[in-house]
């Protein structure tokens, strides 16, 4: 059985490794670019990174503008609507460099791609994309590249069924020190606004002993923060022939050596366990931050976005999570201006936010996606009604996060020094093990350890500190 699982896997890595061969061949000695813009999610983020090492592989450097690449490849997200429009923007402007640079390409893949519609749009009025694939054709990449640049015409490959996992595909990091891992791909959940589970498919977990191989490898190779990535952690395992638990998953990884920090994103609130919550609390590699989609603090509303809990449980699972790990920082994703949303249901919003005390949200305007169910509820929102929410949202969502922060001056935060600040070069940019981000006085040779800070300032969305005796860990 096992034997059957593997074969085919390794034979899609054979053949992508043979084109990523055949490419480097056929380019041998242009000099040839890349630049991949990516958009949405980690999910994209940790995709973009594979990409990248796909292409390096075959002999591609990074261009420092897309205007000068020979590549040009959008990593699309289409959660919500101004993150289409972005991209369609990007290919009109596109359009006139391509002209002047015949060499140039353009690539577009990710979520937008698993849109009919969009596939639809872009053959046939954008011809001058030359390559369209979707999120479960990137193992193919290296293939299709090459039939694009066999092709005068637009290759498009899409695979609608998102039944397999494919292990092993090269991939470039931004950090040396940090490195995302995919533990699960999909989404069910079907909440009434989203469009993930129609582009990112089913839920499918990687079984464990693949997540904990690939996270030794990283080990190995110098990294030491892991974060785990899924649409929905908390239901990791479940439908592996062998289930296993996101709690059991974490208490694996804790013991990897060489591994100090394990991050994870995202959880849904209802399926978060006490087995979880009690991982949180007794692996200390697993650092205290839990990022816990809210969406909504009306019990109408969560109900109409099928999210299955109510604000009473929310509440209670940040309570328990506070009383287990009380240094833990809680963030969060709001939405406001969902279909019958009221003023009512806003106020129970801001009563959440003023309870849960969050350190920090991301928090967006309700999107019209079509295909979704809430896109055709009859109640919808006008925009400017959903503004004065979402700005309401923000106020209420800074007082919160000064407090929370202002709690924090004097105390000590273990920050892991990530790159040299933008603004001012004597300064490092990191992130503490609550995840909240901290400018303090260092030198590049510190990137990559984690240092004792204490907080001087807070900025609502920054801490600004100073280290204090010298770096904890070498
Ligand atoms: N799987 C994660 C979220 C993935 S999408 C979870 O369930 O928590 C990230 C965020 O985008 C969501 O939490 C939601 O707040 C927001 N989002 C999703 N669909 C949206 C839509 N149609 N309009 C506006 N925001 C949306
Ligand atoms: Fe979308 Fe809900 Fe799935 Fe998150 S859990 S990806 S919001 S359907
Ligand atoms: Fe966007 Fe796809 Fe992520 S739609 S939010 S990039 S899973």
């Amino acid at each position: 059985m096992r034997e059957e699982i593997m074969a085919p896997r390794s034979e899609r890595g054979l053949q992508q490794e043979a084109a990523i061969k055949r490419l480097a061949e056929r380019f041998s000695g242009q000099n040839m670019t890349y630049r991949i813009t990516t958009l949405g999610c980690q999910m994209n983020a940790h995709d973009s990174e594979k990409l990248a090492g796909i292409l390096s592989d075959a002999g591609f450097t990074e261009a420092e503008r897309e205007e000068d690449a020979d590549l040009v490849l959008y990593n699309t997200c289409c959660v919500r609507e101004n993150a289409e429009l972005k991209v369609y923007g990007r290919l009109g402007y596109l359009k006139g460099y391509k002209r002047r640079n015949p060499k140039m390409r353009i690539a577009l893949c990710g979520c937008m791609m698993q849109e009919p519609t969009v596939v639809e749009k872009l053959n046939k009025s954008y011809p001058w994309v030359d390559l369209v694939f979707g999120t479960h054709n990137l193992y193919r990449f290296a293939e299709l590249l090459e039939e694009m640049y066999d092709a005068d015409r637009q290759v498009i490959e899409l695979w609608d069924k998102a039944d397999r996992i494919v292990e092993d595909l090269p991939s470039i990091r931004k950090h040396t020190f940090k490195a995302s891992v995919n533990i699960m791909f999909g989404c069910d959940n079907f909440c009434t606004y989203c469009i993930v589970p129609y582009v990112r498919g089913r839920e499918r977990s990687r079984k464990p002993e693949d997540i904990l191989r690939e996270i030794r490898t990283l080990a190995d190779e110098g990294v030491r923060e892991i974060e785990l990535l899924g649409q929905n952690v908390n239901s990791y395992g479940k439908n592996l022939e062998e289930p296993v638990s996101f709690a059991k998953l974490l208490y694996e990884v804790s013991k990897i050596e060489g591994i100090d920090r394990i991050r994870f994103m995202t959880s849904h609130p209802k399926d978060l366990s006490d087995e979880l919550i009690a991982a949180m609390r007794d692996c200390p590699k697993v650092c205290p931050h839990f990022h816990l989609p809210l969406q909504s603090g009306s019990d109408r509303i969560l109900a109409r976005m099928n999210r299955h809990y109510t604000k009473a449980q929310y509440l209670d699972i940040v309570r328990r999570l506070r009383e287990a790990v009380p240094e833990i920082a809680v963030t969060t994703d709001i939405m406001t201006g969902f279909p019958g949303e009221t003023e009512e249901d806003v106020e129970d919003t801001l009563s959440v936010i003023r309870e849960a005390r969050f350190d920090n949200a991301f928090t967006f305007i309700y999107s019209r996606r079509v295909g979704t169910p809430a896109a055709s509820y009859p109640d919808q929102i006008p925009e400017e009604t959903a503004k004065v929410w979402f700005d309401r949202i923000h106020k209420t969502l800074e007082d919160v996060m000064n407090a929370r922060n202002t709690e924090r001056i004097g105390k000590t935060l273990y920050v892991r020094a990530e790159e040299i600040n933008s603004h001012d070069k004597s300064m490092l940019t990191g992130r503490s093990a609550e995840n909240l981000l901290v400018h303090f006085k260092g030198d590049p040779s510190q990137i990559g350890r984690i240092i004792p800070v204490e907080i001087d300032e807070q900025m609502t969305y920054y801490l600004i500190g100073h280290p204090v005796g010298g770096p904890c860990n070498a």
